[in-house]
């Protein structure tokens, strides 16, 4: 599909997130030297940065397999003991959403990291036994949105621990460009400038947007997306100046017209506006918080001065 296709491969093609890029590639070839496999990887950050993709690179650069799951899909012990028990030497382990696994799963998994064993407790009452299963030695690569959501035990087991933070406008620029190369699509560097301004730091959205911007200029029959189009197809999709979206206006107006700007708890403006409490702390606020519309306090979420003016709207202090 279009998704996999954009994906990087290699650290080289990667574009941002330099540091961890960087501390990964010498490890990598560190671990490849000592022909081990490499350390267990946490990577941590908002949805859509490329935790995935890195995870999968890890594997193509050491030269092994990529196999996935998820913390909510690994339901019992067995699930994850049938997983581990068919991996070869080496192999990169991702699971995603790892905060989400069963604390009964999560305890089997300490000793697989540790030592590449598990202990697995067979039958019930007075006739249960515990058997030791070897392991193959192998690299789980976990992946949340934050570290804190992980059980101190699990987060301490983990050599390598990465913040992926929100990219760069230039970074996502050439992510558009090469996003666009891929679709085999021209499109003006204005129009890229715009996209990658306008993404929420995230590449995820700014792909998605260039795909359905793509769609407009093709139906307007340009041979290249301009910034016109681009701005045009933006403001269909209802992405503000700023990048801001439909959702992300109604928590922000939520907080300054129903809580005059707060300190309001995040599941009292969860429950005004209609949405998830998780989704808007995982989803929302991390580019709100970061672009400071926002700020967390111990009574609540506030919103900032800047975000009164966004709106031209004036705080009470400012009246
Ligand atoms: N496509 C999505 N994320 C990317 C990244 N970080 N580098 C290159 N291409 C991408």
């Amino acid at each position: 599909s279009d998704e996999l296709s954009l994906r990087p491969t290699t650290l080289s093609q990667y574009i941002g997130q330099s540091k961890i890029k960087e501390n990964l590639g010498i490890f990598i070839q560190a671990a490849k030297m000592r022909e081990e496999p490499l350390d267990h990887v946490l990577l941590y950050g908002p949805p859509g940065l490329g935790k995935t993709t890195l995870a999968a690179i890890i594997a193509n650069e050491m030269g092994v397999e990529f196999r996935t799951t998820s913390g909510p899909s690994i339901e019992r012990s067995g699930d994850l003991a049938a997983i581990l028990s068919s991996l070869e030497p080496g192999d990169v382990l991702f699971i995603d959403e790892i905060h989400r696994l069963p604390r009964a799963v999560e305890e089997i998994l300490y000793p697989a990291m540790e030592d590449f064993f598990l202990d697995i407790v067979i039958g019930t009452g007075p006739s249960a036994r515990s058997v030791r299963i070897d392991l193959p030695p192998f690299t789980l690569v976990g992946a949340t949105t934050r570290a804190g959501l992980l059980s101190a035990p699990l987060r301490d087991r983990f050599g390598v621990l990465s913040r992926l933070e929100f990219y760069e406008a230039v970074d996502l620029c050439e992510i558009v460009k090469r996003s666009a190369d891929i679709f085999q699509t021209s499109i003006t560097k204005e129009a890229a400038i715009e996209v990658a301004r306008r993404a929420r730091g995230t590449p995820r959205i700014a792909n998605r947007l260039l795909k359905r911007i793509r769609d407009i200029s093709q139906v307007k029959e340009e041979k290249t997306i301009s910034l016109e189009t681009a701005d045009l197809a933006l403001n269909m999709l209802q992405v503000d100046d700023v990048g801001l979206d439909h959702i992300d206006h109604k928590l922000l107006k939520g907080i300054i017209e129903d809580f005059k700007g707060g300190p309001v708890g995040l599941d009292t403006i969860a429950a005004t506006i209609g949405e998830e409490p998780q989704t808007i702390e995982d989803v929302y606020e991390p580019y709100l918080l970061q672009i400071s519309f926002i700020q967390r306090t111990p009574r609540g979420r506030i919103a900032t001065p800047r975000a009164y003016n966004h709106f031209g709207l004036k705080t009470e202090a400012q009246e």
